[in-house]
């Protein structure tokens, strides 16, 4: 392809941008994961992530797409046949669903409209249904990225504590992580699985599981076959900074960097860009007239928002047109959202101009594309963001 001009937008909700910083760190000279110096930067690494993860627990790195995270999480603790509870909130918990399946576990979906979280009440009467406590694990996909919604994981805590029920709770946060308020400890998680390529900043290609002391007791009678997820192997080489076999080495280069700019910039002002971006988004899509497909606002996603098309109007049409006249990837409808919603990642490495560009770029797409909108939209999140910085500017000085 030609060259375009300018830096490609690519505002899908993960990969994310990755930012120059962890470009250049990965861009240096691979050295041996046996030596000293791999060692070191290890140790930093492994002891970084307590921070992201807010945990004094280990945090186990993967070689792997988020996948793997998923399958290390259920093999590591479950046995065959054991009943997980897993809800049905969008494309991403349904994958992990299938794999629970493919698995020898015997899943019991609950349902959704995939417009809404996890609800705490339905996992609570769930759960004290379940008086022989058959249910081994309940999983909740934190931030479901096909429909811009985030379910409520200190509440779901509370539910399963109410139940009095013991099962294992095991979170995905691949597209929370280091962008939406996440705390393994304080939610009492007990494993919590996560990915390189979104929140973290990096490329695909490393995953996590942070573990609970209960799941690592789980996991010393679990009897699903694992060998290359097997925690206790890699926990007990990392605590010298090594791996059981070859880690990904330049990938930690990049992440021992992005683990740094997180701390710099500080986790709270993290969360707290992530929600300014989210809620401009919102005003935009609606001074466009459009709906947000999230229909609950205290579960609205802080890293992506989806947007549902008026009806008689394709989502990948216009995001063709997006892509091809703008440059900028927008993230397509998935699974049975498919040609009904775009998505609008905004996270990672992205500040107030990154968010005005990208939605410059769809209000005069929706136009191109002939898609039936108000005008307004950026100019709607524009004022948001310049009444936020006005009331940070005085704190800023004091
Ligand atoms: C919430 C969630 N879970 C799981 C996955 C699967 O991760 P991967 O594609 O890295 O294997 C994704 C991917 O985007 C995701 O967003």
């Amino acid at each position: 392809m030609a060259y375009r001009s300018g830096r490609h937008f690519l505002q899908i909700p993960g990969p994310t941008n990755v930012p120059d910083r962890v470009l250049r760190a990965i861009d240096n000279a691979t050295i041996d994961h046996r030596g000293p110096e791999f060692g070191k930067m290890s140790l930093e690494i492994l002891d970084g992530l307590k921070a992201v993860f807010q945990t004094k627990r280990p945090v186990v790195i993967y070689p792997a797409s988020g996948t793997g995270a998923w399958e290390a999480a259920l093999v590591n603790t479950l046995s065959p046949g054991d009943r997980v509870l897993m809800f049905e909130t969008g494309h991403f918990a349904s994958l992990w669903q299938k794999m629970a399946a493919k698995l020898g576990l015997s899943v019991e979906i609950v349902p959704t409209d995939w417009r809404r979280g996890v609800d705490p009440a339905a996992v609570e009467a769930k759960l004290k249904e379940d008086a022989q406590h058959r249910i081994k694990a309940v999983c909740v996909v934190h931030n479901e990225t096909s429909t811009g919604v985030t379910s409520r994981i200190a509440a779901i805590r509370r539910a399963i504590d109410s139940a009095k029920h013991p099962a294992l709770y095991m979170v995905d946060t691949i597209s929370s992580l280091a962008s939406i308020d996440y705390r393994h400890d304080e939610w009492g998680v007990d494993v919590t699985v996560a990915g390189s390529q979104k929140g973290l900043m990096l490329p695909p290609g490393l995953s996590f599981n942070c573990v609970s002391e209960k799941a690592v007791e789980a996991s010393r009678s679990a009897k699903l076959p694992r060998s290359y997820w097997s925690w206790e192997e890699m926990i007990a080489n990392n605590r010298t900074g090594y791996f059981p076999y070859t880690p990904a080495t330049n990938l930690l280069y990049g992440l021992h960097e992005a683990l740094k700019m997180l701390a710099e910039e500080g986790l709270p002002n993290v969360f707290a860009r992530h929600a300014r971006h989210a809620e401009a988004t919102r005003r935009a899509v609606r001074a466009w007239g459009l709906e947000i497909l999230c229909a609950v606002p205290e579960e609205y996603s802080n890293t992506l928002t989806a947007v549902t098309m008026p009806a008689g109007h394709d989502a990948d049409a216009l995001r063709k047109t997006i892509l091809e006249t703008y440059d900028m990837s927008l993230g397509t409808g998935l699974g049975r959202l498919a040609g009904k919603v775009f998505r609008i990642g905004h996270l990672g490495d992205f500040n107030d101009l990154t968010l005005a560009g990208s939605l410059a770029g769809i209000e005069m797409g929706l136009a191109l594309a002939n898609v039936p909108h108000k005008k307004g939209g950026v100019l709607a999140a524009l004022d948001y963001l310049s009444e936020c910085a006005k009331q940070a500017a005085p704190r800023k000085a004091a």
